[in-house]
């Protein structure tokens, strides 16, 4: 599938643009707060068709519904249960995607057929502008090919999709880095099934009550989310993650190179410094694990770039953002290493 792609830099243009072509039953890839989005009409098959398409992703992976309004999301559900409401008033716009029960005006492409659909409302300006002017519900994975990491800005959307899609509407890069927190409220406990931008201590303070967390033995459990059963981080080099202190973490970089691996590094600015090796991409503060995670997938494409043979990767602590960013990178790697090594 060939086809010239417009590179469009956001102004009022480039959103005329590209709400002709949504309405047209093209496929746009546009900025969110999270990561990029390939994006269509939710409501024609054969648009949605095109993003899976594009993507390369397997159609029994449901897609993300993104609206500008609470009222625009009232359209295409059956009712917004209390808890979602409660969510939807305090974190949105924002990171955060509710499973609501569908009233099937979306198309069943889009919910790869099941009851519920997943609909967020993103904080960009530029998708809020988008989906305003189109005055649609546009379904929206992420604009990578399916596999490969998200992509944080317009250059990395380029790098995957360019002559696959009709449009990318370039709105700078994405400040959060990580896809937004999916929980489905559905349930009586609502349950997430995706850690992301909004955390699990956010949600229970807004709740006033516990809730499940479906992620929490990802590796052994039947996924939920349909999506999290597909490895979707899966960086071009194998990454190896290493938990442990700075002593323990230069023994593994010299054990790998004893081996006769050319060794890259991903770690935060403090640890960055205590290490000694040739290759070493640092990845945010551990002051600030926002920052961790808005850089993440940037650098993770970024070793492609190099000639490295593997990627030793920091583990961040579990906590806030950082449950997240630990997530995907348990999800893209071989191995964690830790004072025994351990195959995961
Ligand atoms: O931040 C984000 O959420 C980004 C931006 C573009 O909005 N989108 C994104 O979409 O990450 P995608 O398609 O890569 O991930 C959607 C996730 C998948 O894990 C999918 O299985 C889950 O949401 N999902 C979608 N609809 C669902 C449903 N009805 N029930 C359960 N999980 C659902
Ligand atoms: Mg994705």
């Amino acid at each position: 599938m060939t086809k010239s792609t417009n590179y469009l830099i956001w102004d009022d243009e480039a959103i005329n643009i590209c709400s002709e072509l949504l309405k047209k039953g093209e496929v746009v890839a546009f900025p969110t707060e999270t990561v990029y989005g390939l994006g269509a009409d939710a409501t024609n098959d054969e648009a949605v068709k095109k993003i899976f398409e594009a993507k390369g992703r397997p159609a029994d992976n449901p897609l993300i519904v993104h609206v500008a309004s609470q009222e625009q999301m009232a359209q295409y559900v059956d009712h917004i249960p209390k808890v979602a409401k409660q969510l939807l008033d305090a974190f949105t716009p924002g990171p955060l995607t509710v499973i609501l029960p569908s009233n099937g005006l979306i198309s069943p492409f889009v919910t790869a057929g099941l009851e519920t659909i997943g609909l967020r409302i993103p904080e960009h300006p530029a998708a809020l502008e988008l989906i305003e002017k189109a005055n649609l519900p546009i379904a929206a994975p992420s604009a990578n090919l399916s596999g490969k990491t998200s992509p944080t800005s317009a250059i990395h959307v380029y790098q995957d999709l360019d002559k696959r899609i009709s449009a990318i509407l370039d709105g700078g890069v994405t400040g959060v880095g990580v896809e937004s927190t999916v929980v489905d409220c559905t349930t009586d406990v609502p349950r997430i099934l995706r850690p992301g931008g909004i955390t699990r201590l956010e949600i229970e303070a807004v709740l006033d009550q516990v809730i499940e967390d479906a992620t929490v033995d990802d590796d052994i459990n039947k996924p939920q989310a349909p999506g999290m059963k597909y490895n979707h981080y899966e960086p071009a080099v194998p990454l190896v993650l290493v938990k442990g202190d700075p002593d323990f973490f230069q023994e593994k970089i010299d054990e790998y190179k004893q081996m006769g691996k050319k060794v890259g590094v991903l770690a935060s600015e403090e640890r960055s410094t205590q290490l000694n090796v040739e290759k070493i991409e640092t990845c945010g503060t551990l002051s600030d694990l926002s920052t961790v995670a808005r850089d993440l997938y940037q650098v993770l494409r970024r070793f492609k770039e190099t000639d490295v043979d593997l990627i030793l990767a920091e583990y961040f602590p579990e906590e806030a953002v950082g449950y997240a960013i630990m997530n995907r990178l348990k999800k893209a790697a071989t191995y964690i290493e830790l004072k025994e090594t351990m195959k995961k």
